[in-house]
C-alpha cells in the first residue's frame, strides 16, 4: 500500500518501508529525497534513536537490534558519530566544551577531551575558537562545532542529517568542500542525508533516491543522471546536465577507424575527447588495452551535447 492510501484508509504515516541498502567501508552514502519521504527516520534508525516495527539493522555485521542497553550505548558513544538536522549546541558551555561533551558523558579525563576537542576543532578549521561561546559564532561556524564534535570521538562511522541545508550556497559550498577533504583524509564510512540533488551528487559515492518512505534508486552518481530507474528519478534528473558525466563508452560507436587514430579508454572524459578534436583528429579509436571497443567521431560528440542542451 502507497503512503497516501495507508493515510485515507488508516490514518497512519508510513515513515519507510521496503527500504534496504548497505553502505560499505569508508563510502559516502548520500541518501536524497524531497521534504517528508523518510530520510530522517531512516537514518535515526541506524543507531536506533527510532525502533523500527520490521527489519533488520547491521553495523559491521553486528544485528543492531539484538544489542543490550549497555552495549548500545556504547555503539552510540564509540562507534558512530552523528551530526542532526536541527543541531542545538550547549549554549553556556564554550565550545571545547561542547565539543568534548561525548567525551565527557564517557568519563575520559580532561587532558584526553581538551585534545580531542582542540584535534576536532583544527579539523573544521576552528582552532583557537574553543574558549568561545556558541552564540559568538555565526550559523556556518556552530554547523562545523556540530561536525566537530560528531568527529571527536573518532567514530568509524559519521551519521549527518542535512548538515549544511541551513546554510547559505557559498559557505555550503565551503563545508561541502572541506568535507570531501577531510573525509579522503579520515576515511569515515558516511550516511550523508541531503533534500538538494546537487549536493547528493557532489558528495555521495553512491546515492539513493527516496520518496514516500521508499528507495526508487540505489546508484552511482553518474548512473542516477544517464540511467534513471524509475520516473521519479528520471523528473529529478531532467534539469542536470548529463555532459560532465559521460564517457568515452557513452558516445562511441561500433565499427573501426580506418588508419592510425589517436586512442582512448572507455573511460575518457568528453573534455579530453574535445580537446583531441581541436587538436585536428577526425576519429577517435576507443581501446580496452587491444581490443578496440569503438569509434568516436566529432559528430558523434556534436550530436550528444545538442541532445543534452535540449535536455536542459
Ligand atoms: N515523530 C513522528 N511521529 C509520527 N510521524 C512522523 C514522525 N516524524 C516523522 N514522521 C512522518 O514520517 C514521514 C517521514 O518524515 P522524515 O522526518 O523522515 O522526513 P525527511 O525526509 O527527513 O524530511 P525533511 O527533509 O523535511 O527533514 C513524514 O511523513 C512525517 O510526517
Ligand atoms: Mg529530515
Amino acid at each position: 500500500m502507497d503512503k497516501d492510501e495507508a493515510f485515507k484508509r488508516f490514518g497512519c504515516v508510513i515513515g519507510v518501508a521496503d527500504a534496504s541498502f548497505s553502505v560499505n567501508r569508508g563510502e559516502v552514502f548520500c541518501i536524497m529525497g524531497l521534504s517528508g519521504s523518510g530520510k530522517s527516520t531512516i537514518i535515526r534508525h541506524v543507531n536506533r534513536l527510532i525502533e523500527p516495527t520490521d527489519g533488520q539493522i547491521h553495523v559491521e555485521g553486528r544485528d543492531v537490534m539484538s544489542l543490550n542497553a549497555g552495549d548500545l550505548r556504547d555503539l552510540r558513544a564509540r562507534k558512530i558519530g552523528m551530526v542532526f538536522q536541527h543541531m542545538a549546541l550547549w549554549p553556556h558551555k564554550t565550545i571545547a566544551a561542547n565539543v568534548a561533551f561525548g567525551l565527557e558523558v564517557q568519563k575520559r579525563p580532561l587532558e584526553q577531551r581538551k585534545a580531542a576537542a582542540d584535534a576536532a576543532l583544527t579539523k573544521v578549521g576552528l582552532a583557537g575558537w574553543g574558549a568561545r561561546y556558541p552564540d559568538e559564532l555565526s550559523g556556518g561556524m556552530q554547523q562545523r562545532v556540530g561536525l566537530a564534535r560528531a568527529l571527536a570521538a573518532d567514530p568509524d562511522i559519521l551519521l549527518m542529517d542535512e548538515p549544511f541545508s541551513a546554510l547559505d550556497p557559498l559557505i555550503r559550498n565551503d563545508l561541502q568542500d572541506e568535507f570531501l577533504k577531510l573525509s579522503r583524509e579520515v576515511k569515515k564510512t558516511t550516511l550523508f542525508i541531503t533534500h538538494d540533488l546537487d549536493e547528493a551528487m557532489k558528495m555521495g559515492n553512491r546515492i539513493a533516491i527516496m520518496k514516500d518512505g521508499r528507495i526508487e534508486q540505489t546508484d552511482r552518481p553518474e548512473n542516477i543522471v544517464l540511467r534513471p530507474a524509475t520516473d521519479y528519478v528520471a523528473r529529478f534528473v531532467s534539469s542536470i546536465s548529463t555532459l560532465k558525466y559521460i564517457s568515452a563508452s557513452e558516445i562511441m560507436t561500433a565499427g573501426k577507424t580506418a588508419g592510425d587514430a589517436a586512442e582512448f579508454g572507455p573511460s575518457t572524459p568528453l573534455p579530453v575527447l574535445l580537446q583531441a578534436f581541436s587538436d585536428g583528429a577526425s576519429e577517435l579509436a576507443i581501446k580496452d588495452g587491444d581490443a578496440t571497443l569503438g569509434i568516436i567521431r566529432a559528430s558523434d560528440v556534436l550530436d550528444r551535447i545538442k541532445e543534452d542542451l535540449s535536455r536542459v
